[in-house]
């Protein structure tokens, strides 16, 4: 009787422990160390307050009129430099379906995505891919019409709901 019951106790904690290993190991979700995601949520946290401010500085200071050369114009040059370089990929977004240029959109379901959630709310968005076989955080910040000389070269942001995002930032950031 007591073998039995140490048998049949021995077997419920096999299924119970099976059970656990198969809830650990989701087959198409990889390993990813979580200090290593929060590294790079802290980089794209940091890289998102030195661009934005960076942004907001240049245009406050120096553009005066429609022909001064735009922060923004700015910014989609310095964000494909560093990119190329291979430090991390950024991208500036229009989040208001009339961007300036026709390459400054959503490309993929993650950005079509987050620009709507971004548009409910959403204060970030988030999600770790991988690519290549090496894993990477991808992050999407709004950007807000901080200025109202943003509204001299974008008329239609004048039409933004008061702290809508009429575009964002979209980060890939390596996971190390
Ligand atoms: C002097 C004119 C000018 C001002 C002022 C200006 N922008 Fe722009 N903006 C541009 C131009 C030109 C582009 C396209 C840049 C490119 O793709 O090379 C652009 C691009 C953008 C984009 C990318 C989407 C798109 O429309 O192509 C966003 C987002 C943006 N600007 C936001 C802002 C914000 C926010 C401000 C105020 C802080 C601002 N802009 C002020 C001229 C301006």
């Amino acid at each position: 009787m007591q073998r039995r019951l140490t048998a049949s106790l021995a077997a419920l904690t096999m299924i119970a422990l099976a059970g656990v290993v198969a809830a650990q190991k989701p087959a198409d979700k990889p390993k990813v160390d979580e200090a290593a995601v929060a590294r790079a949520r802290k980089t794209a946290a940091m890289l998102d307050d030195v661009y934005k401010n960076a942004i907001v500085l240049i245009t406050d200071k120096y553009v005066h009129d429609e022909s001064d050369f735009a922060a923004g114009a700015a910014a989609v040059q310095l964000f494909k430099t560093i990119s190329d370089k291979g430090w991390h990929n950024v991208r500036l977004l229009d989040a208001t379906g009339d961007p300036f240029d026709a390459e400054n959109v959503a490309k993929d379901q993650f950005e079509k995505e987050g620009i709507t959630s971004l548009k409910q709310g959403k204060a970030t968005v988030e999600q770790v891919v991988q690519k290549d076989d090496e894993p990477y955080l991808r992050v999407m910040t709004p950007v807000p019409v901080v200025l109202k000389k943003c509204i001299m070269c974008h008329p239609h942001y004048e039409d933004a709901r008061p702290g809508e995002p009429i575009g964002a930032i979209s980060y890939t950031i390596p996971i190390e």
